[in-house]
C-alpha cells in the first residue's frame, strides 16, 4: 500500500466490449460491492453506454468516464466526441493516450497531450496512458520512450499538474496474461514521478499513477504494494464484477 496521501484508483477499461444486457448484470455487481472498497473505483466504457452509466451509478461511490475525447471544443469533426459532451453524462474521467490509439489510430504525443489539456480545461480528470513497446524495453530504450511521450503533456499542463492521472501500461502487457513484474513496474513508475517532480515536487506526490497491462486478482497486491503504484488500469478483468472488486480490494 502507498504510503501516501494518494488515494487508491482501480479504474476499468472496458475497451470496445458490452451491450445493454450484460452491461446491466455488469454494472449492479460492481455498485453492489463498491461500498466495501476503501479506494477510489471507476469504469470507463464506450460513449454509447455513458447514459446507461450513469443511470446504473449515480448516487454511488463509483465514478465512470470514456476512452477517448476530442482534442477540439466543438464543430466539423465527425465522429468525435467533446469534453462538454462527456461531463453532460456526468463522467469525472476520459482515458488519453491509450497505446490502442496510439497505434491504431496514429495519435501522437502532441495529440495527446491536447485531448488531455482539453479534458482538463472543461473539468474532467485525463487519465494519460504512457507505455512502452516490447521492442522498445529490449532495447533499453524504455525511459526514453516513456519520457518522450509524457513531456508533451506536462507542458500543456503547467498548473494544473497535480489534477492529472497517469497510467504507465507497457504495451507487451496488455490483454497478454505477461504483466511486468512488481519490480520492472515500480522503476518506471519512479521514473515518472520524478519527470513530474522537477516540474513540480509538491504535484508530484499527489499525482497517482496507475499501472495497467494484465492485472488480475492475483498478481494485483504485489503490484500495489509498490509505494509509486498507486492503483491499476484495468482491461480484460474489469469486465467481471467480482474480478474487478477483487482487485479493488487487494489494494
Ligand atoms: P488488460 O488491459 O488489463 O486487458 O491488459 C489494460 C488496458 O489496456 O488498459
Amino acid at each position: 500500500m502507498s504510503v501516501s496521501m494518494r488515494r487508491t484508483l482501480i479504474a476499468g477499461n472496458w475497451k470496445m466490449n458490452g451491450s445493454f444486457a450484460s452491461n446491466a448484470g455488469l454494472l449492479d455487481g460492481v455498485r453492489a460491492g463498491a461500498a466495501a472498497v476503501s479506494g477510489e473505483l471507476a469504469v470507463c466504457v464506450p460513449a454509447p453506454y455513458l447514459a446507461q452509466v450513469q443511470s446504473a451509478l449515480s448516487g454511488s461511490p463509483v465514478r465512470w468516464g470514456a476512452q477517448d475525447v476530442s482534442a477540439h471544443e466543438r464543430g466539423a469533426f465527425t465522429g468525435e466526441v467533446s469534453a462538454e459532451m462527456l461531463l453532460e453524462f456526468g463522467c469525472s474521467y476520459v482515458i488519453v493516450g491509450h497505446s490502442e490509439r496510439r497505434s491504431y489510430h496514429a495519435e501522437s504525443d502532441e495529440l495527446v497531450a491536447q485531448k488531455a489539456q482539453r479534458a482538463l480545461a472543461s473539468g474532467l480528470t485525463p487519465i494519460v496512458c504512457v507505455g512502452e513497446t516490447l521492442e522498445e524495453r529490449e532495447q533499453g530504450a524504455t525511459d526514453a520512450v516513456v519520457s518522450r511521450q509524457l513531456a508533451p503533456v506536462l507542458d500543456a499542463m503547467r498548473t494544473q499538474l497535480a489534477s492529472v492521472v497517469i497510467a504507465y501500461e507497457p504495451v507487451w502487457a496488455i490483454g497478454t496474461g505477461k504483466t511486468a513484474t512488481p519490480e520492472m513496474a515500480q522503476q518506471v513508475h519512479a521514473r515518472l514521478r520524478a519527470m513530474l517532480a522537477e516540474r513540480d515536487a509538491e504535484s508530484a506526490q499527489q499525482v497517482r499513477i496507475l499501472y495497467g497491462g494484465s492485472m488480475k486478482p492475483d498478481n494485483a497486491k504485489d503490484l500495489l504494494a509498490k509505494p509509486d503504484i498507486d492503483g491499476g488500469l484495468i482491461g480484460g478483468a474489469s469486465l467481471n464484477a467480482s474480478d474487478f472488486l477483487a482487485i479493488a480490494h487487494a489494494a
